[in-house]
C-alpha cells in the first residue's frame, strides 16, 4: 500500500506541512475527484473531504490542515503542482477516463501519485548543499533540518539529550532522498562542538551551510541564579555559538552561509526572569556584525535571526504562560511555528541573499511591534 505522509508535503509544498504535522503518518492518500483540491477548482473545500480527510492521526492535525484550507494556500500551491503532473494526470486518466484528474482508489494508482509528486517538488533551492543544523532535535531546529532537506540538502543535525527525537527527523527527512547524519554533542563543551562541525564536514567533504539553532532558556530572579546557571547559559548560547562558527568557516567555501537563531523575546521584550536568557541572545547581534566583517572578503555571510514565541518543547503553545503573552503583546495573536522560522532561514541561507549579512532580522508576530 502507498504511505504518502506529510512530510512529503513539506517537501512539496515547503513552508506548508511541516516536521510537526509529518509526525502522523498517512496511511493513505485519500485523494478525491470532486475535491476542489485536486480538481484545481477554487474555495475551500468541505470538511470531511480532502487528501487527508478523516485519516488524520490526531485532531490537532486536523485543525491545522482544515486552517490552511481556510486560507487557500495548499489548494493555490496543490493547483500549481496539478500543471506540473499533468503528464503523469494523463497517464492515470487513461486508466479511468472521464474521473477528473486524480481518482486514485487503487493502491498502484496512488503510488503513482506520490511518486510522481515526490520526484518533482516544487523548490529545490538547495540541491546538495551540506548543511549542519545544531538542535535538530529542538522544534524549531527540527523544522529548520526538515524544509533545508526538502529542497535537496545533505544535513547533519546535533542533538543533546533526546537522541529519540533527533532519530524521529532523520526518519522524516530520509524521504527526501539527501544524505543525514546525526550527532550527539554536549554543546556546553567546546571540544563536544568543534567535534560536531569537523564531523559534519569530514561526512559530506564540507560544508555550505551552518544553523545554529541550539540554545537554551536558563530563567529565574537575577538573586536566584547561581553561578553554575551563568556558566550553563554562557557555555551554550555564547561559547558553544562562537566556536561552532568559528569551526564552520574552517570548512566553508565562498557562498557559505551561517545562521544563528537568537531570541527576539531575548532582545527586545526580556519579560522579569529573563537576565541570563537576554544577556545571551542579546550578544549575538554584536558577534554576527563583527564577524560579518571579518568573513565578507570570503564570500561567506552570517546573520541572526530572531524569533518570538514559538510553539515548541521549550517553549509550548498551550500553556497559561503562552495564553497571557498572546492576549497581552502578540500583535498577530498566536503563537509562531518552527515552520515559519524555517521559511526566514531558508531564505538567509538561500542563493537570494547575497547581499544579507551582519543583519539581526525579527519574526515574532508583531510581539515587539
Ligand atoms: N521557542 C521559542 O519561543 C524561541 C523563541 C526565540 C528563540 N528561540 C531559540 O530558538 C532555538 C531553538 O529553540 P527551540 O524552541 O527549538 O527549543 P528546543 O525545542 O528546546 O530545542 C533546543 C535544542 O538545543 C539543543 N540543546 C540545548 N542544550 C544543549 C546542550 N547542552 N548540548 C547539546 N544540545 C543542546 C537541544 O538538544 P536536546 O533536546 O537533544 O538536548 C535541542 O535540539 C534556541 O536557540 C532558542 O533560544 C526559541
Amino acid at each position: 500500500m502507498s504511505k504518502f505522509t506529510l512530510a512529503e508535503f513539506a517537501g512539496i509544498f515547503p513552508g506548508v506541512a511541516g516536521p510537526k504535522q509529518a509526525s502522523g503518518l498517512l496511511p493513505r492518500c485519500n485523494i478525491r475527484a470532486q475535491n476542489p483540491l485536486f480538481s484545481g477548482g477554487a474555495g475551500a473545500p468541505p470538511d470531511g473531504q480532502g487528501i487527508m480527510s478523516t485519516m488524520m492521526p490526531a485532531p490537532r492535525l486536523a485543525t491545522r490542515i482544515r486552517h490552511l484550507w481556510n486560507g487557500g494556500r495548499l489548494i493555490r500551491l496543490a493547483s500549481e503542482a496539478l500543471e506540473m503532473e499533468r503528464r503523469d494526470t494523463d497517464k492515470i486518466n487513461k486508466k479511468q477516463p472521464g474521473t477528473g484528474p486524480f481518482l486514485p482508489g487503487k493502491d498502484d494508482e496512488l503510488e503513482l501519485v506520490a511518486t510522481s509528486l515526490r520526484r518533482r517538488r516544487i523548490a529545490r533551492g538547495f540541491e546538495n548543499a551540506r548543511v549542519l543544523v545544531t538542535g535538530g532535535s529542538g522544534g524549531i531546529g527540527a523544522a529548520i533540518v526538515q524544509r533545508l532537506a526538502s529542497e535537496g540538502a545533505h544535513v547533519a543535525l546535533t542533538y543533546g539529550r533526546h537522541a529519540a527525537k533527533a532519530e524521529e527527523t532523520v526518519q522524516a527527512m530520509q524521504e527526501f532522498g539527501g544524505r543525514t547524519l546525526s550527532i550527539q554533542a554536549d554543546l556546553t563543551q567546546a571540544d563536544a562542538v568543534r567535534a560536531a562541525v569537523q564531523q559534519a564536514a569530514s561526512e559530506f567533504g564540507g560544508l555550505d551551510i551552518l544553523v545554529h539553532s541550539a540554545g537554551i532558556g536558563v530563567f529565574g530572579h537575577i538573586l536566584e541564579l547561581s553561578d553554575e546557571d551563568l556558566d550553563r547559559a554562557l557555555s551554550v548560547n555564547m561559547r558553544g555559538t562562537y566556536v561552532a562558527i568559528q569551526e564552520a568557516l574552517r570548512h566553508m567555501q565562498a557562498g557559505g552561509r551561517i545562521v544563528i537563531i537568537g531570541s527576539g523575546t531575548a532582545d527586545r521584550v526580556p519579560l522579569p526572569g529573563n537576565s541570563l536568557y537576554a544577556m545571551t541572545k542579546s550578544g549575538l547581534i554584536g558577534l554576527v556584525r563583527a564577524v560579518a566583517r571579518d568573513i565578507a572578503p570570503s564570500g561567506i555571510t552570517i546573520n541572526n535571526i530572531q524569533p518570538g514565541p514559538i510553539d515548541t518543547p521549550m517553549n509550548p503553545a498551550d500553556s497559561e504562560f503562552a495564553k497571557t503573552i498572546c492576549d497581552q503583546f502578540m500583535a498577530i495573536r498566536r503563537y509562531g511555528t518552527g515552520e515559519e522560522v524555517a521559511s526566514m532561514v531558508a531564505y538567509v541561507a538561500g542563493k537570494e541573499a547575497d547581499f544579507l549579512t551582519g543583519a539581526t532580522l525579527t519574526i515574532d508576530g508583531g510581539y515587539a511591534a
